[in-house]
């Protein structure tokens, strides 16, 4: 049996704050439904007492879906969990997330405490939180350059005051997955079944995903994730891309989720449209290029058998096909079949005549669009789609 892990969608937060990536409450709203249609167990749809449109969206998207355990987040002090209660309150699945930062660099030169105080508050905010609602989630920021028995100690000291979920975050995206696994299955050990082990990776090193998985085998049962990796600086772990690895790799990553994968694109294709870029051209899953295939050789034993070059079958994904890019490393394979596609049916001097032009002009070329190929067969054998399928 596989185990079964957390998905705790933070989009709507961490990937919010960062830069071109601000959303109004309605462009919130909207993906707040897709997300559910997706499957993310938890929702944090935002940091109440930062602005007042992060209050209404996490109101208003705690009603709406009610039936989804939505998080709202605040510092480890009075004002913060009380505005992220009454954004709350109306929620049936209420979370609240509080933190507060760990490490000594946070420490000496952010917060300006000792480690005991930030004990105290840690314990004081878990409390006061758990006043408002039984489902409490503590993160200790920068946690990966916190000292472990530190660490130990505070994860101990919020499960005894009532956190049912303690996040382990690597902030700075400093960590390495051996070492995120060790500390993560040292804490996990620690804390046994009294609460769930989480993690929150960014991808400052392209770390992200892996520092996450290693953290699952370690004993973690909850990653915090966004769509398309967004977040702050270069963003958080791609929940698509922990999804596929455990779809993927089941021999090596037994690990399940609630995701219903078909709906990874449109989600992705919706945040794009909703804030200021979409994934790059080669990102994971899906990244434009993520199932298109230009080199010859690549392109001759995709058409063969597709897992010769796939291991993700687009459609599980709700990416409508996988593409033969037309460019100077195809083959005369590809070009066949895309010739067949676009209606004609060309003999092999028709094609051989076709493959000597398009290799002439793909050198200088970056691409081909379907226009253009069809123009190249018009050129080389005078037909057109509608006399070659007027003669069949
Ligand atoms: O990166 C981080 O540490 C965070 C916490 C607030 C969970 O986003
Ligand atoms: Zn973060």
């Amino acid at each position: 049996m596989a185990d079964r892990v957390y998905l705790f969608d933070t989009t709507l937060r961490d990937g919010e704050q960062s830069p071109g990536c601000s959303m109004t409450v309605p462009e919130k709203m909207r993906l707040a439904a897709k997300l559910v249609e997706l499957g993310v167990d938890i929702l944090e749809a935002g940091f109440p007492i930062a602005s007042d449109g992060d209050y209404e969206a996490v109101d208003a998207i705690s009603r709406e879906f009610s039936w989804v355990q939505v998080a709202a987040l605040a510092r480890a002090n009075t004002p913060d969990i009380e505005r992220a209660a009454a954004a709350l309150k109306f929620a049936k699945r209420p979370r609240i997330h509080t933190f507060i930062a760990t490490s000594d660099i946070h420490l000496k030169y952010k917060l300006k405490k000792s480690q005991q105080q930030v004990l105290d508050e840690a314990v004081a905010a878990v409390t006061l939180a758990r006043s408002y609602a039984d489902d409490v989630e503590f993160s200790a920021e920068d946690a990966t350059r916190t000292d472990w028995d530190y660490l130990e100690e505070i994860c101990r000291a919020v499960v005894a005051a009532g956190a049912r979920t303690v996040n382990l975050p690597d902030t700075v995206g400093y960590s390495i997955p051996e070492e995120y696994g060790a500390l993560i299955g040292r804490m996990a050990r620690a804390l046994g079944d009294s609460a769930i082990v989480s993690v929150h990776c960014h991808d400052d090193l392209g770390l992200a995903v892996a520092n996450s998985l290693a953290a699952v085998q370690a004993g973690a049962r909850q990653i915090e994730c966004t769509i398309n990796g967004i977040g702050e600086r270069a963003g958080n772990a791609a929940l698509e891309e922990i999804v596929m690895a455990f779809k993927t790799r089941p021999d090596k990553l037994p690990y399940e989720t609630k995701i219903v994968t078909e709906h990874i694109y449109s989600v992705s294709q919706l945040l794009a449209q909703t804030i200021t870029f979409g994934p790059q051209p080669n990102k994971a899953i899906v990244g434009e290029n993520a199932f298109a295939h230009e080199a010859g050789i690549h392109q001759d034993g995709y058409l063969k058998e597709r897992t010769t070059y796939e291991i993700i079958d687009p459609h599980l994904v709700g990416v409508p096909a996988s593409k033969l890019v037309l460019g100077k490393h195809s083959g005369r394979h590809a070009l066949h079949q895309r010739a067949e596609d676009l209606g004609f049916d060309l003999n092999k001097e028709e094609l051989n005549a076709l493959y000597e032009t398009f290799t002439t002009l793909a050198d200088r070329k970056k691409g081909f669009r379907n226009e253009e190929i069809v123009a190249l067969i018009h050129q080389v054998t005078g037909q057109t789609a509608a006399a070659a399928a007027a003669n069949d």
